[in-house]
């Protein structure tokens, strides 16, 4: 079998602003797929649906500094350049777009995007200031790479809702689409952070999925009480001893306003819960998300 070619590495903005006016001048459609590296197969599947909605697709992979609100968690985060390369090109990524940090933040950089209202509650009350680094860097991006569409995954739901009110309000002209959740094979969303937790941890995370799981059970049987689900929920939320809940709430899809008492129409459940070690301590703490999408009017 041929050897799957590398894809194009680039560098820098002025680059990728070039390579972006040369395929609009051939009519190709560009997408993007926004990454910060340690590539899994739920990167892998944004690829793929990129690939089905354009001419070329373009993965950036960057580490992006001024999202992370814990200095420790930014320090921590898993780097294999080599490897994600080779798993951006057997996927079929035709250019990565890996820039160095001054490239993308210049010294003196004072400007930033911030989605407000959307950017505050949820996984924005726990981490101050990490959807702002988010939509200043998917800004960025957007403004290199000049995509007619960019993928991203639901699993991070809110920054879905936050990039897509981005988009609308500063009207950047580009498709932005989410792509569902892919999971290991016991249910645990796939993220660059599993590795990091401690086997039992990671045994006990299957919990998120457990409680996401039993509320959509309960909501298809006819629960309609918000504080019912969520008491659910919080309940199978406690089971995991080494894991604290951030938060467990039930949210309207697009507004991510807190649900009605009963519910009356698609709901957002979303999940944090960050774990410890065993041996307790603030060092390896790792905090994972999960949501699901909660229908109690499905179309039969
Ligand atoms: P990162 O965590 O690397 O995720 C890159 C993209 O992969 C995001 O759109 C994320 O939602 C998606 N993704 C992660 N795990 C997934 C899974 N299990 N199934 C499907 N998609 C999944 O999210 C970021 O990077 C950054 O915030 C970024 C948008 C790149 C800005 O820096």
């Amino acid at each position: 079998m041929e050897p799957m070619p590398f894809p194009r590495v680039i560098r820098t903005v002025g680059e990728l602003q070039d390579e972006s006016d040369h395929c609009r001048a051939q009519g190709l459609r560009v997408a993007l797929v926004p990454t910060m590296g340690a590539l899994h197969e739920g990167h892998l599947s944004l690829v793929r649906e990129a690939r089905a909605r354009a001419d070329v697709v373009w993965m950036s992979i960057f580490v992006n500094p001024t999202q992370f609100n814990d200095p420790n968690d930014f320090e921590a985060y898993p780097v294999n350049f080599d490897r994600d390369l080779a798993l951006a090109g057997e996927n079929g990524v035709d250019v990565v777009f890996a820039p160095g940090v001054e490239e993308l933040y210049p010294q003196g950089a004072q400007t930033w995007v911030e989605v407000e209202g959307l950017s505050e509650s949820l996984c924005g009350a726990s981490r101050p200031g990490h959807f702002r680094g988010v939509t200043t860097v998917v800004s960025k991006l957007f403004l290199a790479a000049r995509p007619h569409v960019a993928v991203f995954g639901a699993k991070d739901f809110q920054q879905l809702a936050v990039i897509r009110a981005m988009e609308r309000d500063l009207g950047f002209g580009i498709e932005v689409v989410g792509a569902p959740t892919v999971r290991e094979a016991d249910g645990v969303a796939m993220s660059s952070r599993n590795v990091r937790l401690h086997p039992e941890a990671r045994i006990q995370a299957r919990g998120l999925v457990k409680a996401l799981d039993a509320a959509e059970r309960a909501v298809l049987g006819g629960e309609l009480s918000r504080d019912r689900l969520i008491s659910e929920v919080e309940t199978i939320l406690r089971e995991m001893p080494l894991g604290e809940t951030d938060y467990a709430e039930l949210r309207d899809p697009i507004s991510l306003a807190l649900a009605p008492e009963f519910l009356s129409g698609p709901t957002l459940l979303a999940l944090a819960v960050q774990f410890r070690r065993p041996e307790g301590g603030d060092e390896g703490l790792v905090r994972l998300i999960d949501n699901r999408l909660l229908d109690p009017t499905p179309t039969r």
